[in-house]
């Protein structure tokens, strides 16, 4: 299978110094990189500002910062690939005009004018056509509610639902407690396993579900 994989944060710039982000490190997002390439399948990645090394054997790796690249980057592979992950940490918004020049302490204003960033999966959804596509829910409290609605709403094959509060999960860490929920079936609640096992099921998982709409009479 072609597997297209997004990882990390996406940074929103206010100023050639400063912007908006989130906590995510990318662990994750490459974790399912190295797991798919394991498993032999061509991997191409789209990453967000991360320090972490790419995985050896991707097919394709681009570096992405905002959003909004990490959107286009995801557009110009996605016919290329049979399933999407979309791992990343998106920025939901961003500021309405990020300055040229540095913002002085004096000149900042006391409020920064945001706007909303693509969603990158609903934008991506016309195109899925037999494509299985992976998103991640990163919940505070039950995850399993709000993931379910994001798999409804984001006509998703596969939604990987975590509670980023819990002691071992979430950003910053090498293991995560993830719930795997696929439409018409009951949701796989996994134990705390580090970010490599964790992946390694996601990749299998997505290896079932391909499989299954491939045997579906009168697609592929
Ligand atoms: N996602 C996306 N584009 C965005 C935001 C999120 O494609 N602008 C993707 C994420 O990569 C993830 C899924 O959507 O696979 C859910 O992300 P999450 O941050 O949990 O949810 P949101 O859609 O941002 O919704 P909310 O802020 O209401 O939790």
């Amino acid at each position: 299978m072609r597997m297209l994989v997004s990882a990390g944060p996406t940074r929103e710039f206010i100023d050639p110094v400063r912007f908006l982000s989130n906590r995510s490190t990318g662990r994750m997002g490459y974790a399912i990189a190295s797991a798919a390439i394991a498993a032999g399948h061509e991997t191409a990645l789209v990453s967000g500002p991360v320090s972490l090394d790419a995985p050896p054997g991707l097919a394709a790796l681009d570096r992405v910062v905002s959003a909004r690249e990490m959107l286009a980057a995801l557009e110009s592979r996605i016919d290329w690939c049979d399933a999407l992950v979309m791992s990343a940490a998106v920025a939901d918004f961003r500021p309405e005009r990020a300055a040229q020049a540095k913002i002085r302490k004096s000149e900042m204003p006391d409020s920064l004018r945001l706007v909303r960033n693509p969603d990158i999966l609903l934008a991506l959804l016309p195109r899925k056509g037999n494509r299985v596509f992976a998103g991640f829910a990163a919940e505070t409290g039950d995850p399993d509610p709000g993931a379910a609605d994001k798999l409804a709403r984001k006509g998703l094959d596969l939604i990987v639902a975590n509670d980023v509060t819990r002691p071992g999960a979430g950003f910053e860490v090498d293991t995560n407690i993830v719930t795997l929920i696929a439409p018409g079936a009951a949701p796989e609640h996994l134990p705390l396993m580090s970010k490599a096992e964790v992946a390694a099921r996601i990749v299998e998982k997505i290896e079932a579900l391909a499989a299954a709409v491939a045997s579906e009479p009168g697609r592929r």
